[in-house]
């Protein structure tokens, strides 16, 4: 669904609550494990989720709950610290006000990021992957009913869904730092329960390097209202059908805190060169 009001009134109530104005261009959702880094930056005001009108809780362990106005090497941000999951019982439509909120506020790109489970055989755990592209597989579409055609059109085009010039900055400032930085598909589920490896081995044969419970209906979202995309994995553990592992949240927190490290370098980085 698409919620303009709802939005206009989540984005006027941070806009009337600002002590002092925040003109960012860009927008970061930092995903499960991945918000310590948060609390390193430079920022100027935070909402909790509960304070925002419309905005649904984060109920997930390793989700602060909060919308940032940060700096980072000296460019303005707003920063998502902890997203809202289908898997928690939000609508499309919740799962995105995150991302819609920081269109209104004027953001023109967004970098998302998460934990995800390698696929890629050749990918190791601890590892960064670059999105490529996506599979949505969680039958589910922020954009069903009627188009809002203030944010984009009815049929947006997902041909280049992830922006080849970020990504291609991001390869660029990975080689810098010596951090090694995989390419790939992500594929994403509505959750809650991990993949089965009947489930692994398909999602594979697909073309999918990477599966986990987020990004994908933020990315359609921000697509649709024309903001460039720049999305990143953190590969918590390898997903392989033929010695599948057990995995528990506490699994994939531990190895995102471990290369959250590697993620925090960078999207300085990144985001001081744009
Ligand atoms: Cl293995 N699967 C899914 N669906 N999400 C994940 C994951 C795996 N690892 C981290 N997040």
């Amino acid at each position: 669904m698409q919620n303009p009001q709802k939005v206009q009134q989540a984005a006027a109530f941070i806009q009337k609550s600002l002590t002092a104005p925040h003109e960012a261009a860009t927008g970061i959702i930092l995903g499960t494990g991945l918000g310590e880094w948060a609390g390193e930056l430079k920022c100027s005001q935070a909402f909790d989720y509960a304070d925002i009108p419309g905005f649904p809780r984060s109920t997930v362990p390793g989700h602060a709950g909060r919308l940032m106005a940060a700096e980072i090497g000296g460019h303005k941000v707003w920063l998502q610290q902890g997203r809202f999951h289908l898997y928690e019982g939000n609508s499309p439509a919740d799962v995105c006000m995150g991302v819609r909120t920081m269109a209104a506020l004027g953001v023109s790109r967004i970098i998302v990021t998460n934990a995800a489970g390698a696929l890629n055989p050749q990918f190791d755990a601890g590892g960064l992957m670059l999105i490529t592209d996506h599979i949505n597989f969680t039958g589910a579409n922020p954009l069903v009913g009627p188009n809002h055609d203030d944010w984009g059109e009815r049929f947006p085009d997902m041909s280049r869904a992830y922006c080849p010039k970020l990504g291609a900055l991001a390869l660029d400032k990975a080689a810098e730092l010596g951090i090694r930085l995989e390419r790939g598909v992500y594929l994403g589920l509505v959750g809650p329960n991990l993949e089965t490896p009947a489930e692994t081995r398909a999602f594979r044969i697909w073309g999918a390097d990477a599966v986990g419970m987020s990004t994908v209906l933020e990315v359609i979202a921000a697509r649709h209202m024309g903001l460039d995309v720049l999305g990143i994995s953190c590969l918590t553990n390898k997903n392989l059908p033929d010695c599948m592992q057990e995995t528990s949240l506490d699994d994939v927190l531990a190895m995102a805190g471990a290369s959250a490290q590697k993620l925090s370098r960078l999207l300085d980085a990144v985001v001081t060169a744009l």
